[in-house]
């Protein structure tokens, strides 16, 4: 059994407090590298995300570090605590995380958290920064006991490393071949008993074997107004501007249930609130500066638009077929299964139904003003009658 050599100082034994977050050499600038036609796309939903840099700065000094500064999803929250609780009173590390969720609701922030409670050592890297088993095995060995491993994106790991981490997961074992052909040998690495914390916002892209060795699963929802409302006057604290309640309460329910899009609207009308009105930000210098910059009264974005438009405008308000809707706005499926529609449904804007999805009077209401066609006839109301 070959045992590696571990990094050079080394702290062995005992409890370690440390803050700092490692990244992979590679884990970002090699993320488009290895990208097929298929995740293209799923770049594509995930850029609804997307961020200048210096929001993105920003963002990171509005994250939680803490789970006690961690709002909402006390579901999670709880069963969290008592699991932490447990392996830090047993002196083991905590069973492999899977977090599931779609864009900007915590997974990250989580993974932060789990090794700052931990008091554990973060390594942080994503499945497409994972090229070849070298990258894992140097990953791998570097950790030490009680260290938490998070990888991102953990659904595009390549199909051969996915294979490597089940050994890793399960007996903290490591299987490497050196060499070719005759001379080939394998090496078994001995590893410290870490935490996996995976996570993704495609879980429907997960295979069964890896998702069924994570031992902790937890789904994140979008968030309801009232803790978007929290997040936002804990931001609007943190970056020193004063906001009242209703302010905070419009930026809420136009954040997609998004925390990430909460800091990031906050930040927006920051901007007109110092520049055009006093600095403060109030119900009207929220709602004024949001509808400038189009910003939809229940927080749609253009591929939640395209969507609705789309059931409206071709399909007579549905219901129609999800596989009709995938081809007609160029959408994945389980993208627009599992990042998509949960929101529009969460909000009242979307029902599916066994014949296919269907949108409501709500929706028709929302777009009313907008369409080039109107939508339903009044005599196709009736498809809504059972909302
Ligand atoms: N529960 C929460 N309480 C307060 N702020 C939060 C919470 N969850 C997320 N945030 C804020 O939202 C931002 C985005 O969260 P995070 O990066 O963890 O999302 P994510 O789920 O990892 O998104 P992605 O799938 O795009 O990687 C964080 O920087 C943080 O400021
Ligand atoms: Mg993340």
């Amino acid at each position: 059994m070959v045992k590696p050599v571990k990094r050079a100082g080394k702290v062995s034994g005992g409890p370690r407090k440390r803050e700092a977050t490692k990244s992979a050499p590679n884990s970002m600038s090699s993320k488009g590298k290895a990208a097929d036609a298929s995740s293209q796309r799923v770049e594509v939903v995930s850029m609804r995300n997307a961020q200048p840099a210096d929001d993105r700065l920003l963002e990171l000094s509005l994250r939680p570090t803490r789970l006690a500064e961690y709002i909402g999803q006390s579901h999670v929250k709880e069963n969290l605590r008592i699991f932490m609780k447990a392996a830090l009173n047993r002196r083991e590390a905590l069973d492999h995380v899977l977090l599931t969720g779609p864009p900007g609701l915590g997974k990250t922030t989580l993974a932060n958290i789990i090794a700052k409670e931990m008091n554990a050592y973060l390594h942080s890297t994503a499945g497409p920064a994972i090229e070849i088993a070298g990258d894992l095995v140097a990953q791998m060995t570097n950790l030490e006991a009680g260290d938490v491993l998070f990888i991102d994106e953990v659904h595009r790991l390549n199909p051969a490393i996915e294979e490597k981490l089940y050994p890793a997961m399960e007996d903290y074992e490591f299987d490497l071949m050196m060499g070719q052909g005759a001379a080939a040998r394998s090496y078994k690495y001995k590893l410290e008993k870490f935490t996996l914390v995976g996570a993704t916002t495609r879980p429907g892209l997960l295979t069964a074997p890896l998702r069924g060795r994570f031992g902790i699963v937890f789904h994140l929802d979008f968030y309801p107004a009232q803790d978007l409302e929290i997040i936002c006057k804990r931001s609007a604290e943190i970056l020193g501007v004063e906001i009242d309640d209703k302010g905070a309460r419009e930026i809420a329910e136009r954040s997609r249930g998004t925390p990430r899009i909460v800091n990031r609207l906050l930040r927006r009308v920051r901007d007109y609130a110092t520049v055009e009105y006093d600095g403060r930000i109030t119900w009207e210098v929220a709602k004024n500066s949001l509808d400038r910059m189009n910003v939809d009264t229940y927080g749609l974005d253009e591929m939640d638009q395209k969507l609705l438009r789309t059931i409206i405008e071709n399909f007579k308000g549905g219901p129609v077929g999800l596989g009709t809707i995938s081809a007609s706005i160029h959408e994945e499926r389980d993208s627009i299964e599992e990042i998509i529609e949960p929101y529009l449904i969460q909000i009242g804007l979307l029902v599916r139904t066994p014949r296919g999805r269907k949108v409501t009077p709500k929706a028709i209401k929302h777009f009313k003003d907008k369409l080039s066609d109107p939508g339903p006839a009044p005599g196709n109301l009736e498809l809504f009658d059972s909302q």
